[in-house]
């Protein structure tokens, strides 16, 4: 029976959490329950004690009995996996800056289990930037994030902020418990961010790409049991925990770390934003304003095609194509001329989805057909297009076979 560590905020939704650990016990996970102190302002342990048939843990300094047992540790050490819900904006920032002042930080720290954490807080808490800032933070960790609902608040007010329903938390941890694996013994290059192309020592051509989408696929293929090389262009971003980062900043220098790595890779996706043009001459000097300026440009190299013509038989090859619109014959065109397997279609028209944005949205376009990735964060969209890679490798595999 899998062991799940409910931590309990004090947000309205804290009665929310009865009925979790309900649907959680309904599939036959144990669960027991840490409440902060904002939390039994809300909701009184008594019922999460009624509940479990176990003690609900509240305070850091008070042990059940005096033997040597340190409780934090004890029950970071039995969790399976940590589920906090609803996870206020106060524990997220405590959580993300790594305080541990209570029973429930200090138990985040000591855990080695995944966490789930399910956001619920007024619209405005929702939509600040700190708080967008820390819940990136912790999806970066690798944790997963049950995003909140948009929906009438208890504050009375409408919008982001409404904890998730109670099956999609449920999924979530069942998720994290029995992680699907099925990019085990794949080597996956992800490329990511956005290319400079130098014009002197102080200025460069760059693009909008915050290397999110990049970075949120390597988190997500890493969970699914893929080693992952990131090649990464600029970005602010720290890399999921055990993949390896090729730091790199011209397209010159991206196609180098990837042609070298290239033999020992299984699948190579192309999510960086890679400069089409380069200045033809990189002044030595600054350029100083003395006048208009015209600079010369010409194009980069095409990793895509080079990829293509240098790779081991097997090797899927996942290009990106950021357009104006949703145009998939021409997306599909690119996706022959390339001779890559799949293409990732975007829409760069909506200024909140996309470059420099959490959210994305698009179509996974392959030989076969054209799979819609309807709007969601990028951390949802790397796991729509992962099912899709994971999809035609098997598809490959299955034409391979002697009939
Ligand atoms: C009536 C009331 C409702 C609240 N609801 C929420 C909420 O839904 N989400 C949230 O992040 N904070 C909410 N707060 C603020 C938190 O309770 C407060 O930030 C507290 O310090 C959180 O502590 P904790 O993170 O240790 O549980 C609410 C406060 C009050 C008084």
């Amino acid at each position: 029976m899998p062991n799940v560590l409910l931590g309990v905020c004090g947000g309205i939704a804290a009665y929310k959490s009865a009925e979790l650990v309900r649907e959680l016990q309904r599939r036959g996970v144990d669960v027991r329950v840490i409440m902060t102190r904002s939390a039994q302002e809300f909701i009184r342990p008594l019922t999460f004690a009624s509940l479990t048939g176990h003690e609900v843990f509240t305070d850091l300094w008070e042990s059940p009995d005096a033997s040597d047992v340190i409780e934090h540790i004890a029950q970071a050490q039995w969790a399976d996996a940590l589920l906090i819900a609803p996870a206020t904006a106060n524990t997220l920032a405590k959580l993300a800056h790594g305080l541990a002042d209570d029973f429930l930080s200090t138990t985040y720290l000591a855990t080695q289990a995944p966490v789930v954490l399910a956001p619920a807080m007024n619209v405005n808490m929702a939509n600040h930037a700190v708080t967008r800032a820390n819940l990136l933070a912790l999806e970066q960790r690798g944790h997963t994030i049950v995003a909140s609902e948009s929906g009438y608040l208890a504050c009375g007010m409408t919008g982001d902020g409404r904890l998730a329903e109670t099956d999609t938390i449920v999924r979530a941890v069942l998720d994290r418990l029995h992680p699907v694996r099925d990019l085990a013994g794949e080597t996956i290059l992800i490329t990511a961010g956005g290319t400079r192309e130098p014009i002197d020592p102080v200025r460069f051509l760059g693009n909008r790409s915050s290397g999110k989408m990049g970075y949120a696929l390597a988190a997500a293929a890493e969970r699914r049991g893929a080693r992952v090389i990131l090649v990464s262009a600029a970005t602010a971003l720290l890399p999921p925990t055990h993949c390896e980062v090729v730091n790199v900043s011209t397209a010159e220098e991206m196609q180098g770390a990837v042609l070298t790595r290239l033999p020992e890779v299984t699948i190579v996706i192309k999510a960086a934003a890679v400069a089409d043009f380069r200045v033809s001459q990189i002044s030595q000097n600054k350029i100083h304003r003395d006048g208009p300026l015209t600079l010369e440009l010409e194009p980069t190299e095409d990793i895509v095609r080079s990829v293509v013509d240098h790779r081991r038989a097997g090797t899927l090859v996942i290009a990106f194509a950021a357009e104006m619109g949703l145009d998939v014959e021409r997306a599909r065109e690119k996706l022959h001329r390339k001779g890559a397997d799949a293409i990732v279609l975007n829409d760069i028209t909506h200024s909140d989805l996309g470059f420099d944005s959490d959210r994305n949205a698009g179509v996974f376009i392959t030989d076969e057909g054209a799979v819609p990735l309807p709007a969601a964060s990028k951390d949802r969209i790397a796991t729509r297009i992962l099912d899709g890679v994971v999809a035609l490798r098997l598809q490959r595999r299955s034409s391979l076979q002697p009939s």
